[in-house]
């Protein structure tokens, strides 16, 4: 038994060395994850893609919604609003870098 599971063992080792590293190494930029998470309803340029605009999403670059607070644009892409999934998966620093994303894209 020991001679099967000692490779094993050290086989999973490795690999949870190699995916710590790569996750972390992956570390998204805030462009990177607006592009992998939000632009499919919000676009690339936050302006609102087909299928969001349907939804009800609201051009970013637009004062109705360069007006709401910090606090209000991380509330929404935390918890969600009506439509709009909750990113539960997102932490705290990435959402910051996100609110500070959508500041950029003010017209
Ligand atoms: C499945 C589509 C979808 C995805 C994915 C999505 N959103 Fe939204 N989002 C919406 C909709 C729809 C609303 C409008 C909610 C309402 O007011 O009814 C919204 C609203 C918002 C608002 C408030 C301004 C507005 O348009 O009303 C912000 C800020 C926002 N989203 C940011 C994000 C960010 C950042 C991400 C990525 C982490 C994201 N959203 C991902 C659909 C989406």
């Amino acid at each position: 038994m020991k001679k099967v599971n000692v490779p094993v063992v050290t086989l999973a080792a490795a690999l949870a060395v190699v995916l710590t590293l790569s996750l972390s190494a992956n570390a998204q930029s805030a462009p990177d994850l607006f592009k992998s998470k939000c632009a499919m309803c919000h676009g690339a340029d936050g302006t609102g893609s087909a299928m969001g605009k349907k939804m009800g999403a609201h051009d970013f670059t637009t004062a109705e919604v360069q007006k709401l607070s910090d606090a209000e644009l991380t509330e929404v892409i935390t918890n969600g609003k009506n439509k709009m999934p909750a990113s539960k998966s997102l932490k705290p620093e990435d959402i910051k870098g996100l609110v500070a994303y959508i500041r950029t894209l003010k017209k």
